[in-house]
């Protein structure tokens, strides 16, 4: 950390100086905002590789160190002590809730896991191809037409209410996207199940028979929820925030965030590196596919390596690496992909290219082979990584709505367009 707390600039022979801002953690900021009154000049940073868009006291991520805390307590410690719920519950309140108010969460969570029979209506008017992510998106975004009294976003309560029921009939639409995918009747939520066995439920117990589930399944997919509930400001949360910031409702914001997360630079890797696992096929292959990738023709790029902020493991991707081989064992899953991933990672771990860049597995590498051997289908991956980060698109949009700081979010750019002309009618072209 820095112990300076102004930086100065010489603009042209004018002496400007702004100050710096510091937080609990991190690297400190230089407070920018009065650059353009006092230069005339606005900064230029593509990708937003060096500017905080915002104060936040969510998440915290040392990229350097691989560090990721949610609310200050470490991924680790969550993701071996904790639950999904417990963890939704400690983001969008900044405290663990005592045994008292997890009850009423959970309680509350569960009651409002139903979605409006006419929603269902959505579904079927979807082809029966479409993408369960397209589904999701369509689908949350018309939550605000069904819940009315959540839509006020100056009545705290309204707020509250909205993240409850994000978070409770996520699981509920995602079941529904994939249940329409395959032609099956849209099921209910069983109230006495827990969140992820409920999700699990409604996925899979096919009609007219009884599923039984598996709890290693259950504690696993919950154990996912965790790793992927939050990440700071990354591409989707900041979506959330930038469209959170014009005042739409909180199931726009959301819905908007899980079209950010569809890409394959984000959210959408975790589809892609199975799929790119697939076509590497075999162990032997794997030199070939680390070539492809450091050959920047080829346009290939190893999907579920490198991150933005990780300069190094990302600690969520250490989780799951363990979690892969134990719940593959548990299960009884032998599958031949683990092994062309761990001889992937292996290679692209010690080849020059990968180190000089700081490039190291992210927590899609092995999620997809977790979730195939969990059964869900590939194209439902993203959208299970959309059921947990909900819960912080959803503490991050709330953080939003009292920051006395916030305003409209409305970049500036350099523009590199034509010079004024003049407007020049058809037959003079
Ligand atoms: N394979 C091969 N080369 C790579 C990879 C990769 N996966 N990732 C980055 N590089 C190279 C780039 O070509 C570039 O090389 P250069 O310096 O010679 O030009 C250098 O590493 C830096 O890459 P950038 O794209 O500038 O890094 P950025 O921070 O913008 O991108 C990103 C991060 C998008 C995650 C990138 O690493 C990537 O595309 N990874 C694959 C997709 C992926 O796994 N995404 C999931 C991210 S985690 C999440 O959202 C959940």
């Amino acid at each position: 950390m820095s112990d300076f707390d102004q930086v100065s600039l010489d603009a042209g022979g004018k002496p400007v100086t702004l100050p710096v801002l510091k937080g609990t953690l991190g690297n400190p900021c230089i407070d920018i905002a009065t650059l353009p009154k006092q230069t005339g000049c606005f900064t230029y940073d593509s990708g937003f590789t060096a500017t905080a868009s915002c104060k936040s006291a969510v998440t915290y991520i040392d990229g350097d160190e691989g560090v990721l805390l949610y609310r200050g307590y470490p991924i680790d410690q969550l993701a071996g002590k904790s639950s999904f719920l417990e963890v939704a519950y400690l983001l969008i309140n900044g405290e663990l809730p005592t045994a008292e108010q997890m009850a009423g969460f959970e309680h509350e969570v569960t009651h409002h896991t139903m979605m409006h029979e006419a929603l269902k209506n959505f579904f079927t008017g979807f082809r029966h191809d479409a993408h369960p992510m397209a589904m999701l998106c369509g689908s949350v975004a018309s939550l605000s037409a069904f819940y009315h009294d959540t839509l006020d976003l100056n009545d705290p309560e309204q707020r509250r209410m909205a993240a409850v029921r994000l978070i409770a009939k996520m699981p509920t639409l995602a079941a529904a996207a994939y249940r329409y995918s395959i032609g099956w009747p849209i099921a209910y939520p069983k109230n006495e199940l827990d969140y992820s066995s409920r999700f699990l439920h409604m996925m899979f117990e096919a009609p007219g028979a009884q599923l039984e589930l598996n709890p290693v399944v259950a504690k696993a997919l919950d154990l996912l929820f965790i790793l992927h509930a939050d990440h700071e400001q990354n591409a989707s949360t900041s979506t959330v925030r930038l469209v959170g910031s014009t005042g739409a409702n909180p199931y726009a914001c959301v819905s908007a965030g899980i079209a950010a997360l569809w890409g394959p630079a984000h959210g959408g890797a975790n589809e892609a590196v199975l799929k790119m696992l697939e076509e590497i096929g075999t162990p032997d292959n794997v030199e070939s596919a680390i070539a492809k990738a450091k050959d920047r023709s080829s346009g290939f790029r190893l999907m579920g390596f490198g991150h933005r902020v990780y300069k190094n493991f990302d600690p969520r991707a250490k989780i799951i690496r363990e979690m892969t081989h134990k719940v593959l064992e548990e299960l009884g899953v032998d599958d031949p992909l683990l092994e062309v991933a761990m001889k992937l990672e292996e290679a692209a771990l010690k080849d020059d290219y990968f180190v000089e860049r700081k490039l190291y597995p992210n927590v899609d590498f092995y999620s997809g082979i977790i979730y195939k051997a969990l059964k869900i289908p590939t194209e439902m991956f993203t959208v299970m990584f959309a059921i947990g980060r909900t819960a912080g698109w959803v503490a991050h949009w709330l953080e939003q709505q009292v920051d006395p700081e916030a305003k409209i979010g409305r970049p500036r750019q350099i523009y590199t367009g034509a010079d004024v002309r003049d407007y020049v009618p058809v037959d003079k072209r």
